[in-house]
């Protein structure tokens, strides 16, 4: 894959990796979701994959921002760790929730099972993710549409938290999905943002968000926690996915499991490894209205 790519500095790296327009980028993430979908839908893994994140992994000597412990043989054990990190001290009971991104429902569920939110509603681009979420889902509270992250279908200040969870990175027009974080956050609301991206996209975060009605309340690199995660289980979890598609396996295909899933000794492994990704947790509370937005 050659070539330019359409975009400035805050071009997402998917766009890079892959060698696609911005307007592409949609059409292949909604293709590349619904082709896990469609293989989990043939399989036993169907009833169990609730995530679609590269998980978090406690290591000795790194603070966590969570003081439980999980069962060691929990499937899902490093993605459910991955969200209660990115909680971390926010108040969830009586809380209207919203994940943008939400892919499978696996977010959603774990608040649902370990807090007492009031409501919680999952916005995802792809309508298999979506339809497996609602048939997976019977908690009243609980409720997901497919949507836009760049242009969300609810009124202003709808929330008091939004968690954004390893989504972000394949926003087109990230500032757009930023500015919708505003809008439907009510004042005093969280943004719970967690993804792996360029250290430079990190600075444009912490720059547009604060200069747009938010502050900044904690800003963790957990790198090395979710390569742990990653060095553990991305081998078992790449020969899963890729046993129904070997036979048509293309470059766009292979370039986007490698992404997914990053197996050590993939060069986009070694790429964080090496620094020119981080994976962060990052907790915005929303100080105003930005009237300009
Ligand atoms: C790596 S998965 C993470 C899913 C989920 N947050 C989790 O932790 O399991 C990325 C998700 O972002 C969704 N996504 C990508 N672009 C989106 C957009 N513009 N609007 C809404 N969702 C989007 C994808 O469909 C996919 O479900």
């Amino acid at each position: 894959m050659t070539g330019p790519v359409e975009g400035g500095p805050d071009r997402s790296d998917l766009l890079t990796r892959l060698d696609i327009g911005a307007g592409e980028v949609k059409a292949r993430v909604r293709e590349f979701y619904s082709a896990l979908n469609s293989y989990l839908a043939k399989t036993a893994l169907d009833d169990y994959v609730q995530f679609f994140n590269w998980g978090y992994q406690p290591l000795p000597g790194r603070p966590d921002d969570w003081a439980g412990t999980l069962p060691a043989a929990m499937i899902d054990r490093d993605a459910v760790r991955l969200v209660l990190e990115l909680i971390g001290p926010l108040a969830v009971d009586g809380r209207d929730i919203l994940d943008v991104g939400c892919g499978r429902g696996g977010t959603l569920s774990t608040l649902a099972s370990r807090f007492a939110p009031r409501k919680l509603v999952g916005v995802d681009l792809n309508p298999q993710s979506i339809a497996h979420c609602r048939g997976s889902q019977s908690d009243p509270r609980v409720q997901f549409f497919q949507g836009d992250a760049e242009d969300l279908a609810f009124g202003d200040a709808s929330f008091d938290i939004v968690t954004n969870i390893e989504s972000s990175n394949a926003y087109p027009a990230i500032d757009r999905f930023y500015r919708e974080v505003n809008r439907v956050l009510r004042v005093g609301g969280a943004f719970a943002y967690t993804d792996l991206l360029r250290p430079d996209q990190f600075d444009h975060a912490r720059r547009f968000l604060t200069a747009n009605g938010f502050a900044l309340d904690s800003d963790r690199d957990i790198t090395a926690n979710v390569l742990a995660a990653r060095r553990q289980s991305a081998d078992t979890q790449l020969r899963a996915f890729n046993a129904a598609d070997g036979a048509q396996a293309d470059a766009t295909h292979d370039a986007l499991m490698a992404y997914f899933l990053a197996p050590e000794g993939s060069a986009f492994f070694d790429s964080v490894q090496e620094g020119r990704f981080e994976y962060r947790i990052l907790r915005f509370r929303k100080t105003s209205d930005c009237s300009e937005l």
